[in-house]
């Protein structure tokens, strides 16, 4: 049942500040500021590196994840597409556990890398959303995502959902590993406690990114750009619109920009720079002053402080609430997410099925 909604994917975008903090009090005792100890099939205290394979937006979150587990755990993380991880035959050090994120449980290239894993005798963590799945009775752990059924294709609240449980495991890990301190792990509890609210207020921007996608809707190719954690969100902006709008997108890291992109940079061209005002803003910023010097259309998605501090002239700023660094990829996956949604809307496709897609690849 969509209710108000015109489709499953408009829902979807909407419940998520009820599905990230169900997803988040599962994996975090608010009250006690602490990440919750529930057994698991590892020690993170113990562990050298972890390997996370996963297909599609649940590879995306898993990218996100290896900041977050290398930055506040100081725990390596290799991270693969699964089609590429399961013929790859990677060697996996004694002292690591994979991670196989996935909302269907099904997908058969990230059940294939799951097995390899369990060949090489490594323990097994499934975050899925669909826990009866494959992957999970597979797996020697289980991490629920508990975002609900999602039913659009193009996956939302699921996404947001698996970033909730590794920011959560990645806090726990460095709590562990005695990286981050009780009080440090107070704070990021505190401050991933926060995100729906700040979900809700990215809801609010809806009008504005409405008339930004009829903009974008204009247009043949779009770049987006990002560093660090918004790295995989510029890349999981790209596929969402080109997914459901049909219109060519690339996500690139903004620093790539000059080996090689930019040489597209014209008039024609518009380039989403998903930049909050955090460590790498200034950087992002000059990456933006060269595609501004070539006539590239620029949609900044930053905060108020990110947005005083540049003087570029843009084609629209998206101004977003100015949120922790912890929970910035959960906060401006919303923006990407609408913004997809709205063009698609006015290319007139059909968002919820999109042409050659299945919401679960079963096959390889
Ligand atoms: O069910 P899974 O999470 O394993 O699916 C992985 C991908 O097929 C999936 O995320 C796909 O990329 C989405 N349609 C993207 O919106």
């Amino acid at each position: 049942d969509k209710g108000n909604h015109r489709h499953f994917m408009e829902k979807e975008i909407h419940e998520q500040p009820e599905t990230i903090s169900h997803t988040l009090s599962h994996y975090l005792d608010f009250t006690e500021g602490r990440a919750r100890r529930e057994a698991l099939p590892f020690d993170f205290a113990k562990l050298d590196r972890i390997a996370i394979s996963a297909c599609g937006t649940a590879y995306l979150a898993g990218l996100v994840s290896k900041y977050w587990f290398e930055r506040y755990a100081r725990l390596p993380v290799d991270i693969d597409i699964a089609s590429e991880f399961r013929y790859r035959e990677m060697p996996m050090p004694k002292a690591s556990a994979a991670f196989f994120v996935s909302q269907s449980g099904e997908t058969a290239d990230t059940l294939a890398s799951l097995r390899y894993c369990r060949s090489q005798g490594i323990p097994i963590g499934a975050i899925v959303n669909v826990q009866e799945s494959t992957i999970a009775r597979e797996a020697d752990g289980i991490f629920p995502t508990l975002a609900g059924p999602e039913i659009g294709v193009a996956s939302t609240k699921a996404f947001t959902s698996q970033l909730s449980v590794l920011a959560a495991l990645a806090v726990r890990a460095g709590s562990e590993r005695g990286t981050i301190s009780a009080e440090d792990e107070k704070r990021m509890v505190r401050e991933l406690s926060e995100a729906p609210r700040y979900v809700r207020q990215a809801l609010k921007l809806e009008e504005q990114i409405e008339k930004v996608a009829r903009k974008l809707s204009q247009f043949r190719h779009v770049l987006y750009l990002g560093r660090d954690t918004s790295y995989p969100l510029a890349m999981e902006g790209a596929l969402k619109l080109k997914e459901i709008s049909y219109i060519h997108a690339e996500g690139y890291a903004a620093g790539e920009l000059k080996h090689g992109p930019i040489a597209l940079i014209d008039r024609d061209m518009p380039v989403i720079v998903i930049a909050p005002h955090d460590r790498i803003y200034d950087k992002t910023v000059s990456n933006m002053q060269e595609v501004a010097a070539r006539g590239g259309k620029i949609i900044l998605i930053t905060d108020q402080e990110g947005a005083r501090r540049s003087s570029i002239d843009t084609f629209e700023t998206i101004i977003m609430p100015d949120v922790p660094e912890i929970i910035a990829p959960i906060v401006y996956a919303l923006p990407i997410q609408m913004l997809a949604y709205f063009t698609a809307v006015f290319m007139g496709t059909d968002v919820d099925q999109p042409r050659n897609l299945a919401k679960s690849v079963t096959v390889e």
